[in-house]
C-alpha cells in the first residue's frame, strides 16, 4: 500500500481528480474526509492543501503527489518530479493597483513596498528586501485591506486579479504547472510506477484519436502515408477484393484535416474515436 497526496482545494482539486478516475484510481471521498482508501490498486490517497504537499512528499511520509511547481519551489524542497500535467499552468506574478505608476520591483525596492504573498521564500530568492506580509490564500484583496501596496500572486486566467483591480508589473517570478512527484526513495515502488505509466497513458491518450476508413488499393499508400500511425497502420483486406481496412493513431490536433484528406483521396466508412488511455 502506498500513500499519495492530492490536492484538496484550488485550481489543481478539479482535474487532478479527473484524470486519477480516468486512470481507474478510486479517488471519490465522502464529505471532507481527509483520506480515502483504493484497495484494488493499493493506494490511500489524502487530500492535503498543494502547499502541504511537497513537504509531505520530501520528507516520505507520503510516497507520492500531485501539486503545482510553483508550491515545490516555495518549500525549497526536493520530491523527485515524474511527470508535467498540461494543467495548473500559471505565473508567479507582482501585481499592483491598475492606477498606480509602480512598474517593477526595482520601483517596489526603492518605495520599499510592501508585498503580499504567499510565496515568501520565491519573492526572497528574486532579491526583494522589503517588507513582506505573509498571507495564507486571498492574496488579492490585502492591497484593498490596507496592509499591502503590492501581491505576488498565482495568475492562471487573470480573472481574479482583474476583479480585485490589480495589473500584472515586469516579468513573472515563476512559470508553473502541476505535477507528479515522488520521494526520490520511492519512484521505483511498483504502485508508484503504475500511477506514473497510467497517468502517462492517459495524457497520450489525450493528445492522440484512432481513426479508421476502409481504402481501396489504388490510394492505400498515399492514405497510409497520412496516416503512419506509431509503429506502421494496421491494415488488413476487406473481403472485397482490392480494398482495405486501416486502422492507425492520429494527433488529435490536425485530425479533422486528415479525415478531409481521406475522404478526398476515395476512402470509406472514414471514423474517428477518442483513446481513453494507452500504452506505446
Ligand atoms: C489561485 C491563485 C489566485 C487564482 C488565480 O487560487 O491564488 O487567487 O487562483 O486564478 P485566475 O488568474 O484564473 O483568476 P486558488 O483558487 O488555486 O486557491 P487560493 O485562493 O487558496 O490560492
Amino acid at each position: 500500500m502506498i500513500k499519495v497526496a492530492l490536492p484538496n482545494k484550488g485550481q489543481l482539486f478539479e482535474p487532478t481528480m479527473d484524470i486519477l478516475a480516468a486512470c481507474g484510481y478510486r479517488v471519490s471521498r465522502s464529505l471532507r474526509s481527509l483520506s480515502t482508501l483504493d484497495t484494488e490498486n493499493g493506494i490511500e490517497f489524502y487530500f492535503l492543501r498543494p502547499g502541504d504537499i511537497p513537504m509531505y512528499v520530501a520528507e516520505g511520509i507520503l510516497d507520492a503527489g500531485v501539486t503545482g511547481m510553483d508550491f515545490v519551489a516555495e518549500k525549497q524542497v526536493e520530491p523527485t518530479k515524474l511527470l508535467d500535467f498540461d494543467y495548473g499552468t500559471s505565473k508567479l506574478c507582482i501585481a499592483v493597483p491598475a492606477d498606480s505608476e509602480l512598474a517593477s520591483m526595482e520601483d517596489l525596492s526603492k518605495r520599499n513596498a510592501r508585498i503580499a504573498t504567499s510565496f515568501p521564500n520565491i519573492v526572497r530568492r528574486n532579491h526583494y528586501q522589503g517588507p513582506l506580509v505573509e498571507l495564507e490564500g486571498a492574496v488579492e484583496i490585502s492591497i484593498k485591506l490596507g496592509i499591502a501596496d503590492a501581491i505576488v500572486d498565482i495568475v492562471e486566467t487573470g480573472t481574479t486579479l482583474k476583479q480585485a483591480g490589480l495589473k500584472i508589473i515586469g516579468e513573472p517570478l515563476f512559470r508553473s504547472n502541476a505535477a507528479l512527484y515522488a520521494h526520490p526513495d520511492r519512484e521505483a515502488q511498483d504502485a508508484v510506477c503504475i500511477l506514473k505509466s497510467r497517468i502517462e497513458g492517459r495524457l497520450l491518450a489525450l493528445e492522440y484519436m484512432m481513426v479508421e476508413y476502409d481504402a481501396p488499393e489504388s490510394v492505400l499508400e498515399a492514405a497510409c502515408a497520412i496516416t503512419p500511425g506509431i509503429e506502421s497502420p494496421t491494415v488488413t483486406p476487406l473481403q472485397k477484393a482490392g480494398w482495405f481496412a486501416v486502422k492507425a493513431m492520429v494527433r488529435r490536433k490536425g485530425s479533422q484535416k486528415i479525415l478531409d484528406t481521406l475522404s478526398r483521396l476515395g476512402c470509406k466508412g472514414i471514423l474517428l474515436t477518442s483513446i481513453d488511455s494507452a500504452r506505446i
